[in-house]
């Protein structure tokens, strides 16, 4: 395999061929934001929230996917990069909740985001699953951004208990027929809850502490559900 050259924000640099734009702006400790990338698994590149502007491109490029060439001319923070993420974070804020996504938070203080912008756009709301005594499925906090589906399949776990369902602006992440968890083959390794980035996925102990509920009522409830599903 042989090696690229390419300048990233007037810095050159040289990476083995396949490295990403974002693995080699990482290099050279450029950060550039990301919401559906994770460094474990594959990229989904859904979000476009790590655009950055490439020399000759006619549009933005998705920085966690394309691989770097020979001669590039990567800008990672241009004005017209800035307006974009900042337009990305006012959609997705205008269509789910992303209140207990900390890192969009963030973005959307650096990028100056209205929450306002789109207000009147339509919203992601879906009801919150408490199926199984593990943790809990709130869609309505969901950004689709593939992670928790990556974890569950072939990027870890390859158990396949949820995937897409629906189209369109109704597409949301579900088990097979809409089973619920415990009818699915969920092994409750977790991965998932780990992956979320926004609090769609939550385990359940800490659902409870946030809604300020009981912690030992829970091992009662688990208990009393267990026994009325046999
Ligand atoms: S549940 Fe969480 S990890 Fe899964 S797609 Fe939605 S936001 Fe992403
Ligand atoms: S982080 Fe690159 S498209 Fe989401």
């Amino acid at each position: 395999m042989s090696d690229v050259t390419l300048t990233i924000d007037d810095q050159s640099i040289t990476v083995p061929e396949g490295t990403t734009i974002l693995q080699a702006a990482h290099q050279i400790d450029k950060e550039i934001p990301t919401i559906c990338y994770h460094p474990h698994f594959t990229a989904p590149s859904l979000c476009r929230m790590c655009v950055v502007e490439v020399e000759k491109s006619r549009v933005l490029v998705q920085s966690c996917s394309r691989a770097c060439e020979n001669g590039m001319v990567v800008r990672t923070d241009t004005p017209r990069v800035q307006q974009a993420r900042k337009t990305i974070l006012e959609l997705l804020n205008s269509a789910v909740d992303v209140s207990d996504a900390p890192d969009i938070q963030e973005y959307m203080r650096r990028y100056g985001a209205n929450a306002q912008r789109f207000a009147d756009g339509a919203r992601r709301e879906l009801p919150l699953h408490d199926d199984n005594p593990f943790y809990i499925r709130d869609y309505s906090k969901c950004i689709l951004c593939w992670r928790c589906v990556q974890a569950c399949g072939e990027d870890v776990q390859w158990t396949f208990a949820i995937h897409r369902a629906g189209r369109g602006f109704e597409t949301r992440i579900a088990t097979f027929f809409e089973k619920p968890i415990p009818e699915s083959t969920c092994v409750y390794c977790g991965n998932c809850v780990q992956a979320c980035p926004t609090g769609a996925l939550k385990a359940k102990r800490e659902f409870w502490i946030e809604s300020g509920r009981d912690v030992s009522e829970l091992v009662r409830h688990s208990r009393l559900e267990r026994r009325r599903k046999r």
